[in-house]
């Protein structure tokens, strides 16, 4: 019998490469070439499977050149590249990585808060610029963490991670707005309090974004919610770019209409709005939330046993259209 050929689009861990090659013909790109949407399309021309990153955009064009595939596994819990109705449409299985990066995701939310609130990567520019020449009471004092307002906007698993550290942790006062409330247990494991999304930008000390990316949660956060924040407040965004206005943001962080931001993702990414470069009061990660090698390779890990789940034994582990399987 002919084994399916798959596509893995990015470099990935050479063993997750070893672990896909005993079920599948792998192409892969371990040189880690940036490919056009023509030449993705091209590659996967009498592939079944897809291996993608959370940047590959599988649109429902893609899908029309593409009649042999029949799933695509991301590499990532976000799943915003994938037109899904389109691929339902298709009859292509779309999953994705979700549980394995929950706590590790939530590690990075608390570090860039703390970063944030406590001004780390600014105070060492300063230092490493050669500017520290004496000690002054009020140098680099930032916005106290424990014992605080944590406001978390998007109340998945992630921001649950989040609520618990900051509650039970720091001592902070957990407030949360989500599209729908919590059920009462979970509430209490997490320590937190629905409130809606105007009240919990006026009272928390911390915002911290947590919401999956879509046409509904774009701008989230623009001008008008900017306005609402305390002026000593901080927000946090590892959810993905284009929840928060970034524009607007750069400028109210250079009015210090908040006083900082952390940012992990970024309308546009790679790219990053040149004013947020300008301005001092924001720290500023590459979309690394998940990268600790422990989990990026447990979400590789999960991709390449979704396609194996489905391509050779007919049951994905992760899917997000279970119904092109009906
Ligand atoms: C990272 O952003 C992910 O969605 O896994």
């Amino acid at each position: 019998m002919t084994r399916p050929s798959i596509l893995v689009t990015r470099a990935v861990f050479p063993d997750v490469l070893d672990h896909l090659r005993q079920h599948f013909e792998v192409e892969a790109n371990q040189a880690d070439d940036a490919w056009s949407a023509d030449e993705l399309a091209q590659r996967l021309q009498g592939k079944a499977g897809a291996f993608t990153s959370g940047a590959d955009p599988i649109t429902a064009a893609l899908l029309a050149r593409c009649p042999g595939l029949k799933i695509c596994a991301n590499m990532a819990v976000g799943y915003n590249n994938f037109d899904v109705p389109a691929m339902t449409a298709a009859g292509v299985l779309a999953t994705n990585a979700p549980d394995v990066l929950t706590e590790t995701t939530a590690d990075f939310g608390f570090a860039l808060l703390m970063a944030t609130a406590r001004r780390v990567t600014e105070s060492e520019h300063y230092l490493r610029a050669g500017k520290w020449t004496r000690w002054a009471y009020d140098m680099f004092s930032g916005c106290e963490v424990h014992g605080s307002t944590l406001g978390i906007i998007g109340m998945g698993r992630i921001g649950q991670g989040i609520a618990k550290r900051g509650a039970l942790g720091f001592g902070m006062k957990v407030i949360y707005h989500n599209r729908s409330r919590l059920d009462d247990a979970t509430e209490g494991q997490c320590r937190a309090t629905y409130v809606g999304k105007e009240a919990l930008l006026r009272t928390a000390d911390h915002v911290v974004l947590v919401v999956p990316y879509s046409k509904e949660s774009h701008h989230t956060i623009g001008a008008a919610e900017l306005a609402l924040m305390k002026p000593t407040a901080t927000l946090v965004n590892i959810a993905r770019g284009g929840i928060v206005d970034d524009a607007a943001l750069a400028v109210a962080l250079r009015d210090k209409r908040i006083a900082g931001a952390g940012l992990d993702v970024f309308e546009g990414e790679p790219k990053v709005h040149p004013d947020l470069l300008t301005v001092p009061n924001v720290v500023l990660t590459p979309h690394i939330a998940s990268a600790t090698v422990g989990t990026r390779r447990a979400m590789a890990m999960l991709a390449a046993d979704n396609l194996i789940g489905y391509l050779v034994h007919g049951k994905p582990l992760t899917p997000l259209n279970p119904e092109v399987m009906a």
